[in-house]
């Protein structure tokens, strides 16, 4: 079992690379491998039409990134509420992985918000799915007021901290039996000749 982590931020030390490095740990806990992508660390192309030409050498970084999420079963995006939205090199990825990388894979969405917020990012995830094929599961999570949460992998700093860690703990262990149980679906034959690339 292996768990594809995207960190939506491209920011320099940004809080939801901290999120995503604490579900990390969390995957590591449960015995579950785990390979995270951190947008604020590689520097990936943004979509032209050079994709359409050829997507494998389109751009390597993508291309690196590309093989490891086709090699997950199940993935997480850790996605930053900006301006009610998401960051745009997060969208970015949603554009370049329609080749597979999330297709007929469960998704689970961790939103962050520094605020009360973090709504936005599990709606606009939800509609940017289609051509990615990918399912996002309902038991999403929103990390609010994410700089007082999740500091210290080992000391819990209040109740909501503690309330944040049992919901992510659980989110993950859901994700694991949706997981498995999306082998079965990917190896339909139904599934593997969809007449249908771009949906219906
Ligand atoms: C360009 C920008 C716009 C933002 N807009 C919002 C927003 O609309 N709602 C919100 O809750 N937080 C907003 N924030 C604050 C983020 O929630 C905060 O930076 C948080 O730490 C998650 O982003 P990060 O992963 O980049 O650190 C914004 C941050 C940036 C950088």
């Amino acid at each position: 079992m292996k768990f594809g982590i995207i960190s939506g931020s491209n920011r320099k030390n940004s809080q939801s690379f901290k999120v995503a490095d604490y579900i990390q740990n969390l995957a590591k806990q449960q015995s579950t491998e785990s390979y995270l992508l951190d947008l604020s660390k590689v520097n990936i192309k943004y979509w032209d039409e050079g994709f359409w030409v050829d997507s494998k050498t389109f751009d390597l970084e993508w291309t690196k990134a590309s093989t490891e999420l086709h090699s997950c079963d199940g993935i997480i995006i850790v996605a930053p509420e900006w301006n009610g939205m998401l960051p745009p090199a997060l969208v970015n990825i949603m554009h370049l992985a329609v080749k597979g990388e999330f297709a007929n894979k469960p998704v689970l969405i961790v939103s962050v918000s520094s605020g009360i917020n973090g709504a936005y990012p599990v709606v606009h995830l939800h509609q940017s799915g289609k051509n990615s094929f990918a399912n996002f599961i309902p038991h999403h999570v929103i990390v609010r007021d994410v700089n007082h949460v999740l500091n210290d992998y080992s000391t819990v700093a209040n109740e909501i901290d503690q309330s944040i860690r049992e919901r992510l703990n659980h989110a993950l262990q859901v994700l694991n039996v949706y997981s498995e149980a999306f082998k079965q679906i990917r190896s339909s034959d139904v599934i593997k000749n969809v007449p249908y690339a771009y949906g219906m």
